[in-house]
């Protein structure tokens, strides 16, 4: 008899949560009272809640039993130099500063790093590091592989850097930092290989710029490294991060994605002087530099996450349930950004609603009518998103995607089954879907907030 292969959630259920089902009357009333933005949608409405993997995950015991471990001592708790360690055993940066999220660790480096005049180059820069790079008054420069831009070639790592591209713009532009983001979010979740960014690395070299990592799906990274590129098949995972993190000069992090927090982050650096400058915003705006913006149990249930990360039954259950969906949809006929990334499946909007232009958001029409038929939220992430200039002026995205994020550890098969079984009924039914047009919008991060009517 052959072994037989084991790929199940690897865990039980130890607290539930309920789900109230809705109608699609009510949730239709909600759609109207949202302005048809999901994010206004309040949280019970929703069955499956697909919107963010991002705080959403569900702790493990120990994570649980971890908070109650937490010391709340203003300086030097002895969580903090739990998490310090925790943080360190992956990602040996000489400084560690802890954030309340990711966001926070970006607010403070593009402070110290950005101005006007300046350009920051990454794969794909997601909505808040271009927000952020944006507000300090420097350019945010997107450089992803040509593939990446191509919902159906298959590359194995489109979530890489176009090398050349980097080399040019580090010629002609004054770049004082280059970012990889790992998995690239925006592109759609997929991953860096470890060949790209030993090349990026090069050309960084080359140009005296430090890399820094915006690492908050290393994990997941890592596993597809071990999977898709030649040489990794055996090296433990943690040695696969390990390698990553020697590729570069530091990181910016948000503990609410790979690290299986419900909150918390942290910017790390080798350079003494740059991690000086940044403590001191730190304690502005975040918090004293041993806590930052964390409680010590928060802090004590990401050092636990961080081993939970790296747990190779874990990620194999992981990106295998990722895929499951991914492949569901795409045997279904529904057109979905390949290989399947590692956090989420991206449905291209654009091409399963064609008689949508981008500038009428099918992206958006398409996540509005998966929370109608089916209570499911989800975001867009294409010309809501990514549309709208710095002078004020619209532009399609590259791409008009929806993203279907999976949270960690939340939901069981049979509702990923129930999230398919709603997008066919809505592909059935994908010609009489129409656009919508923006009423009111904020001059950046639109998609939070802006409201929408249909066409
Ligand atoms: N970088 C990437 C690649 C992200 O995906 C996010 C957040 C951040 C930075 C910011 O981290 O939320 O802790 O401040 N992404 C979430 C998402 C919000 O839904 O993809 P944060």
């Amino acid at each position: 008899m052959h072994a037989f292969q084991t790929i199940i959630e690897p865990f039980r259920i130890h607290s539930v949560e309920p789900i109230r089902m809705t109608t699609r009357e009510e949730r239709e009333q909600e759609l109207g009272r949202a302005g048809y933005n999901l994010f206004s949608v309040p949280g019970p409405r929703v069955l499956v809640d697909l919107l963010t993997d991002s705080g959403t995950g569900a702790m493990s015991s120990e994570q649980w039993a971890g908070l109650q471990r937490g010391d709340e001592s203003y300086a030097g708790a002895a969580s903090w130099f739990r998490f310090r360690d925790a943080v360190k055993e992956l990602f040996p940066f000489e400084h560690v500063i802890p954030t309340h999220q990711g966001r926070a660790a970006e607010k403070i480096i593009f402070s110290v790093l950005g101005a006007p005049g300046k350009a920051i180059p990454n794969n794909t820069h997601f909505d808040t590091t271009r927000a952020n790079v944006e507000f300090s008054g420097a350019e945010a420069l997107d450089l992803p592989v040509p593939e990446a831009l191509v919902p159906s070639s298959r590359h194995p790592f489109k979530g890489n850097m176009d090398v050349d591209a980097l080399r040019r713009v580090l010629a002609e532009r004054d770049v004082p930092v280059v970012f990889m983001t790992l998995t690239n979010n925006s592109g759609g979740g997929q991953p860096v290989s470890m060949e790209n960014l030993r090349a990026v690395r090069e050309a960084c070299d080359a140009a005296g710029v430090p890399l820094l990592l915006d690492a908050c799906r290393f994990a997941e990274n890592a596993w597809f490294v071990k999977l898709r590129e030649d040489g990794y098949a055996d090296t433990p995972l943690p040695e696969i991060v390990r390698e990553t993190a020697s590729l570069a000069d530091g990181m910016t992090m948000s503990a609410k994605k790979d690290p299986l927090g419900n909150i918390g982050g942290w910017l790390a650096l080798d350079d003494d002087g740059l991690a000086e400058q940044c403590r001191n915003l730190l304690i502005l705006t975040e918090g004293f530099p041993t806590y930052g913006g964390m409680a010590g149990r928060d802090m004590e249930a990401v050092a636990q996450g961080l081993r939970e990360a790296v747990d190779e039954d874990y990620l194999r259950y992981r990106i295998r349930s990722t895929e499951y969906l991914g492949e569901a949809l795409d045997r279904a006929g529904i057109p979905v950004v390949l290989p399947v990334g590692g956090h989420a499946v991206y449905i291209d909007a654009r091409a399963f609603l064609p008689q949508i232009p981008p500038l009428e958001y099918p992206g958006q029409a398409l996540a509005v009518a998966l929370y109608r038929e089916g209570g499911i939220r989800c975001s867009e992430i294409g010309t809501v998103m990514f549309g709208l200039q710095p002078d004020g002026s619209e532009q399609p995205a590259a791409m008009d995607l929806v993203r279907l994020a999976i949270p960690r550890r939340t939901y069981t098969q049979s509702h990923v089954d129930y999230v398919i079984e709603v997008c066919r009924f809505v592909a059935e039914h994908a010609a009489e879907l129409r656009g919508l047009r923006i009423v009111e919008q904020p001059p950046v991060l639109r998609h939070f907030t802006a409201r929408f009517e249909p066409l």
